[in-house]
């Protein structure tokens, strides 16, 4: 047997492309294109690289980008006064302060500062908030893309068995969030959970978000499950996941692959939720 390879990045490039739709019809009806501000503090090259690609892929769906570079050194207080002046700015929709921010920042106060309501990241506290309770708000980029697209290799996701491995705020805790939303009988796993391969090979729906490369084996994954693998692990032998993806692909039903999997729709739904904010703050509705 052998798996079904979830294509995240056709998925994400149709996402795009509907994405762009909404915005044409958008600046239609308001004069006006939705704004993005991110803002990247310091010179990671990895993270200059994500803000790089986000700059374009904004630009791209006829959107407004606004990049704010500051030097590592920054002191909080210049940082929040950028931040305010963000939530007051008319054009901006989505602010968007890249992780992981330099050390002697408070990464929290931060994105305390940040307006919910163009909290793009779905990463403020109140958003995470209105996540737990229904509320509607931003749900973080990641496990939102995993979770269309495990809608669009399973269609209805009510009554499975999913595991999340990861209990991070960034993607596990909200994953388990929207999982429970779509009526799943959830479990999150973590570094203290005993006889992780027992519990992962009960479900049907597997997300792995560890950070250890090739951690989930195939001897774990129930037959015919669905496996999305949020890993990002540099090796010697390149990009790998979480999961170990060849001999995984053998037992699943369907799988994510590391690249071209979750990855691609991470920036893509950034832009929806962009999207999403401006037809709020204008009082229209977008289909995204
Ligand atoms: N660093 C890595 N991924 C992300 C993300 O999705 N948002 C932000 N703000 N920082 C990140």
């Amino acid at each position: 047997m052998s798996a079904q390879i979830i294509d995240g990045k056709a998925f994400a490039a149709d996402l795009r492309t509907r994405i762009a739709g909404e915005v044409a019809r958008l600046r239609a009806a308001t004069g006006r294109a939705p704004g993005l501000a991110v803002v990247l503090v310091g010179e990671d090259p990895a993270s200059s690289v994500y803000v790089r690609s986000k700059g374009k892929a904004t630009i791209a769906a006829g959107m407004l980008s606004f990049e704010h570079r500051l030097p590592a050194d920054v002191s909080q207080d210049t940082l929040l006064a950028l931040v305010a002046r963000l939530n007051a700015d008319p054009t901006v929709d989505g602010i968007l302060v890249q992780l992981p921010l330099p050390r002697g920042l408070d990464e929290s106060a931060i994105i305390t500062a940040i307006d919910p309501d163009k909290d793009v990241d779905g990463f403020h506290p109140v958003n995470a908030g209105r996540l737990a309770t229904g509320l509607p708000g931003f749900v973080p980029c990641t496990p939102l893309g995993c979770v269309m697209l495990l809608k669009s290799v399973l269609g209805d996701l009510s009554g499975k068995d999913a595991v999340v491995i990861g209990r991070s705020n960034i993607v596990g805790k909200p994953m388990a969030q929207l999982l429970i939303a779509e009526s799943c009988t959830v479990t999150v796993a973590h570094s203290r959970t005993r006889d992780l391969k027992a519990v992962v090979a009960r479900a049907d729906i597997v997300v792995a978000a560890v950070g250890r490369a090739q951690m989930v084996r195939a001897d774990w994954i129930k037959p015919g499950a669905t496996v999305i693998d949020v890993g990002i692990n540099r090796t010697e032998a390149g990009l790998v996941g979480d999961v170990d993806f060849a001999d995984v692909a053998g037992v699943a039903g369907a799988i994510t692959p590391v690249p071209g999997g979750v990855g691609p729709m991470t920036i893509a739904v950034l832009l929806r939720n962009t999207v999403v904010s401006a037809a709020r703050r204008d009082g229209f509705a977008v289909d995204l």
